[in-house]
């Protein structure tokens, strides 16, 4: 059971709206708002003075906290400022050779996608697969594996769909064929349970600004630690290596944990909202968060089964992840938008279809509201 006043405490200003947005953005809890001025005002206050040095048990904490979330070691933890950078960091980072491929589906989010078209320039190849039911086969995924394909990467859940990727069994495919497996878990991470070890993930990259309850600016990766030595960083700061005199000739010794992703000075602030927020998910509990979301996703899709809205999101409940992807009846989208702006219902408005995300705060109430704002808008 969700802690409701905890939610309360942490979250009253989300409760005077509708909310339904955090898989664009998360609006931080209190807790997080006050970790990032605290900095600030330390940092005011104390003219500079070892701010940082008093900043170190913060992220020792964070570390752990994350660590928590996913199920992984505090030392496989680094800190990125968003999950483009994360993934940029292995795709860059890990010794690929021309001829190399990795496979991933066509209808990535750039984050996980751009990086990798742009190393077709070094000569790695990219697979990209066709999605059929808006996700990669696993029949698909199996052809297109060959002698030379070194990894797989792809979204825990689509951004488009809400579609909640089979995790596990392309984990699974990755171990047995000896792959990397690359995960954007932006969409996941907080909302409901990703575990990279029951799953296999070797390398997982995540935005801080969504199911995180953090900002915009600050992330982490997760990096299983055998993996994390192979990877040389495109850039290096104390923090990351020793520049160690190797009789004359300067050379650099890397950190052995996944702090050596982390080069130079870190979105502190950012750091220390991301700590508050994962906190808030860890006392929560992230079983009872996702079991609330899903449950609230389904009361949602019952209550708009037969309005002739059409459903991006698949229908399958357990290919669902909390997030609900309807197109725009025709020619209504700007009343649409009209109405939910009036009530103060927040969704994604995109080209041609709304995005409906579900968290921990959110009660039937908003479902209400929308499904009778959803009802009105069909009215002449
Ligand atoms: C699947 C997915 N990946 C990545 C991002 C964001 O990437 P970044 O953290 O680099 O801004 C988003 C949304 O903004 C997303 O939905």
């Amino acid at each position: 059971m969700l802690n409701k006043s905890l939610i309360k405490e942490e979250c009253d200003h989300l409760l005077k709206v509708h909310y339904l947005n955090s898989a664009s953005k998360a609006i931080p809890p209190k807790s997080a708002v006050i970790a990032y001025h605290s900095f600030l005002d330390d940092y005011i206050e104390s003219y500079g003075d070892k701010v940082k040095e008093r900043f170190q048990p913060t992220i020792k904490e964070a570390r752990e906290q994350l660590a928590k979330l996913i199920n992984a070691k505090p030392s496989e933890i680094g800190f990125v400022k968003n999950t483009s950078e994360g993934i940029g960091i292995i795709a860059n980072g890990y010794p690929f050779e021309p001829g190399d491929n990795i496979i991933l589906a066509e209808n990535e989010h750039p984050a996980n996608k751009n990086v990798w078209v742009k190393l077709q320039d070094s000569g790695l190849e990219v697979r990209l697969i066709p999605t059929v039911d808006k996700t990669m086969r696993i029949s698909d995924i199996k052809k297109a594996i060959d002698e030379n394909t070194k990894a797989i990467g792809i979204a825990s859940v689509h951004y488009t769909t809400g579609l909640r990727n089979d995790l596990s069994t392309i984990g699974k495919l990755c171990k047995e064929n000896n792959l990397l497996f690359i995960v954007d878990a932006i969409q996941s991470v907080g909302r409901i349970v990703i575990d990279v070890k029951a799953s296999n993930i070797d390398y997982l990259s995540c935005g801080g600004h969504k199911g995180l309850l953090g900002t915009y600016g600050v992330g982490f990766i997760y990096c299983n630690s055998e993996l994390i030595k192979k990877i040389i960083p495109p850039y290096s700061a104390h923090q990351s290596a020793s520049l160690v005199n190797n009789h004359g000739v300067y050379e650099l010794e890397w950190l052995e944990d996944s702090r050596r992703v982390e080069g130079g000075n870190m979105n502190y602030a950012g750091i220390a909202a991301l700590n508050a927020g994962a906190k808030l998910i860890n006392k929560l509990g992230l079983v009872n968060i996702e079991k609330h979301i899903i449950s609230l996703e389904e009361e949602f899709v019952n209550a708009i089964k037969d309005l002739p809205y059409v459903m991006r999101t698949p229908v399958n409940p357990h290919k669902r992840s909390g997030l609900v992807c309807l197109e725009y009846p025709l020619g209504l989208k700007s009343k649409l938008q009209k109405i939910f702006y009036e009530r103060k219902i927040y969704v994604t408005f995109n080209l041609n279809y709304f995005r409906v995300s579900f968290s921990f705060y959110n009660t039937s109430e908003d479902i209400e509201t929308i499904v009778k704002a959803m009802k009105e808008v069909l009215k002449n």
